[in-house]
């Protein structure tokens, strides 16, 4: 049998206590279904900072380069917003996704029935919601070049670079499809064609891999047509991929129509390792929520269910998967709620570890 290596980075704020829920499922998967994980964990973000004086160090990047699948946490808060840029919590994050590749992100936006409620939109539009957005994480305007800050004429010019070559397009494309032929074989792929060269080739791309997958029915959308539908009638979606910042954009208008960031996990997958397995790493969509940190208040949901995801895309373990998803959400049916979940003033709070004990006591309750 192969071991199943993960490497644990909880981060700063939340991460940390999250990420103790999160032990507790994988001890129980060891426990009870004999699925044993060799766990190792590590700094990144702030706490690298306050360490080593840098974000991610180059044993922890070596490191992540070796495992099976990065879990990752949050990463910084309030006391890094002065750090120079090179070193801000973020760019250990960055360099994760740059150097381990991981071009596709996952990003699905699920609306549990248990909180159809908590949409800012009206529960019929969003109640059974299920879309996955696949975001490009390795190019476009986030890593290319020229960037800086210049000085040109007396004034400074702030520049970065939107950049997309056709074979980042295309493995981006195809992970798209893929995932739309496990899915509702529909794909919407979102640029700027009419203003931007780089949507112009990202459209003809696509457009091209789709000729490999003629099962799954594609469109092609304006990004900012596609930020108005995914508010107007987001379940006319399945699969929506597109570039670096859109995605980054869109996604975070997708999460927050579960009513619930505390839910949603994600997943960066890149290529296959020598073992066949993808390089990988899965995160919360929330961030490290510096201001209720420490206080036993924060969500691990979302850091459970990216485990799930860990789960599926990284070991193969699709029912395994399907049995952590279902007992998260049969804890949720229960009326179990942590604070960012509650309906009304009355409702006392599960805490972060009351949260995780649930979940694991619904796993028990599975077998
Ligand atoms: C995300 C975050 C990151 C991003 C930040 C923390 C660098 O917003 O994962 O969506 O912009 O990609
Ligand atoms: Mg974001």
């Amino acid at each position: 049998m192969s071991t199943n290596t993960l490497l644990i980075l909880p981060g700063d704020g939340i991460g940390q206590e999250v990420m103790t829920e999160v032990r507790k499922v994988i001890t129980w998967f060891g426990d009870k279904r004999g699925i044993t994980f060799d766990v190792s964990e590590d700094l990144v973000g702030g706490a690298a900072y306050d360490k080593h004086g840098t974000p991610l160090t180059d044993e922890t990047m070596a490191k992540a380069q070796e495992v099976d699948a990065v879990l990752l946490g949050a990463v910084g808060g309030p006391k890094y917003d002065d750090l120079d840029f090179s070193v801000k919590p973020e760019r250990g994050l960055l360099r994760l996704r740059k150097e381990l590749d991981l071009f596709a992100n996952l990003r699905p936006a699920q609306c549990f029935g248990a909180l159809a409620d908590f949409s800012s939109l009206k529960k019929d539009i969003v109640a059974g919601l299920d879309i996955m957005i696949v975001r490009e994480l390795t190019s476009g305007i986030y890593f290319g070049e020229p960037r800086g800050i210049i000085t040109e004429n007396n004034e400074r010019v702030g520049i970065n670079t939107q950049r997309y070559t056709e074979s980042e397009i295309e493995r981006v494309a195809r992970a798209a499809f893929e995932l739309a032929m496990k899915r509702g074989k529909k794909l919407c792929s979102m640029e700027k064609a009419n203003v931007m060269e780089s949507g112009i080739l990202w459209r003809q791309v696509v457009t091209e891999v789709h000729k490999d997958y003629p099962e799954v029915e594609l469109s092609h959308m304006y990004a900012d047509n596609g930020a108005m539908q995914l508010v107007r009638a987001p379940k006319q979606f399945d699969v929506i991929v597109t570039d670096n910042l859109f995605g980054d954009i869109l996604s975070d208008c997708a999460a927050m129509l579960t009513g619930s960031l505390g839910m949603l996990p994600s997943a960066s997958l890149g290529l296959p390792m020598a073992n066949g397995r993808p390089r990988a790493m899965y995160e919360p969509v929330h961030g490290s929520a510096p201001d209720i940190a420490g206080k036993g208040l924060a969500n691990p949901s979302a850091c459970i269910l990216s485990f799930a995801m860990a789960l599926r895309y990284s070991f193969d373990m699709g029912a395994e998967a399907d049995r952590l998803e279902a007992a998260v959400e049969s804890v949720l049916a229960d009326g179990i709620r942590t604070a960012d979940l509650l309906q009304s003033d009355g409702q006392k709070p599960a805490s972060t570890s009351q949260m995780g004990d649930a979940i694991v006591a619904a796993l028990d309750a599975s077998l």
